[in-house]
């Protein structure tokens, strides 16, 4: 089959590596409103089981409770799933620590759900892939734009679109991608910047050229634009509001 630009999601597959909140729940929302069918992967099945009770799609959406750091169980989820079209991660277990005291356990873990999750997600969802299909990964505007105890995410984010480059010249001509958001209110800023939340965000959204935070329906419709155009691949997709214009 060729690769069509435009050839839409209807009756494609979408696996949502993050799909239980946030960025990747919206992602699936999106795909099943294109005419998708999602499976949502995370670690926690509550947490999917309550993302498919939003989703309220019946049989087009269902959930594989996985560890994306987990070889066993990345295979294990493209056995439940040994056909789809694309593979959308969000994944990450983020950690904000101050340099001089950053625990190393929680420095891999980053490292280990980011970066080495998409390779694993490739190595083991490539093969899985129909023709046309694709994979979209997730940095971050703190690739370019750091924060201080966002060391390890910075780097990261900055080594999984390197990845993404290599991974697109090697698996074509299946297409790798990445987005790249910019401050988008989802439940990880709840952890960074606590109570300061809502004044966290009024504050940025003053500065940013598009006067607002982002949603996570704004990213979510960039995936939904990696995974039809069929002429992308190799790109980092910003999402941003302009961020890195400030
Ligand atoms: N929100 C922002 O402002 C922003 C900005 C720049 C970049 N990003 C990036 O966007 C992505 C999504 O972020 P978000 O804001 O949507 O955060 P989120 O709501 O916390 O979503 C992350 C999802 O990943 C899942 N997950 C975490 N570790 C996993 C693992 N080891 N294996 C499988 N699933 C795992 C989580 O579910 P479980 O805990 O149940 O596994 C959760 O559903 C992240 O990569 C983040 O770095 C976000």
């Amino acid at each position: 089959m060729t690769t069509t630009t435009g050839a839409g999601l209807k009756d494609r597959t979408v696996v949502v590596v993050g799909g239980g909140s946030g960025i990747g729940l919206a992602v699936a929302r999106e795909a099943l409103a294109r005419g998708a069918e999602v499976v949502l992967a995370g670690r926690s099945r509550e947490r999917l089981a309550r993302a498919l009770g939003t989703l309220g799609a019946g049989a087009r959406a269902r959930a594989v409770a996985a560890d994306v750091r987990q070889e066993d169980e990345v295979m294990r989820l493209f056995r439940e799933v040994p056909a789809a079209d694309h593979v959308v991660a969000t994944a990450v277990v983020p950690a904000y620590q101050p340099i001089a005291a950053f625990d190393l356990e929680a420095a891999r873990a980053v490292v280990d759900s980011k970066l080495l999750g998409a390779l694993l997600l490739a190595k083991h969802g490539a093969p899985r892939l129909r023709p046309g299909g694709s994979l979209t990964f997730t940095t971050g505007i703190a690739a370019d734009r750091p924060m201080p105890r966002g060391a390890m995410i910075a780097a990261v984010n900055g080594a999984l679109a390197a990845f993404v480059r290599a991974a697109a010249l090697e698996l074509a001509p299946l297409r790798v991608n990445a987005l790249s958001p910019g401050w988008v209110d989802t439940e990880i800023w709840d952890a960074v910047a606590g109570d300061g939340k809502a004044a966290t965000f009024a504050a940025m959204a003053e500065r940013l050229p598009a006067r607002r935070i982002g949603r996570p329906e704004d990213v979510a419709h960039a995936a939904a634009f990696l995974m039809e155009n069929g002429f992308t691949t190799g790109s980092v997709l910003r999402v941003d509001g302009g961020h890195p214009l400030v």
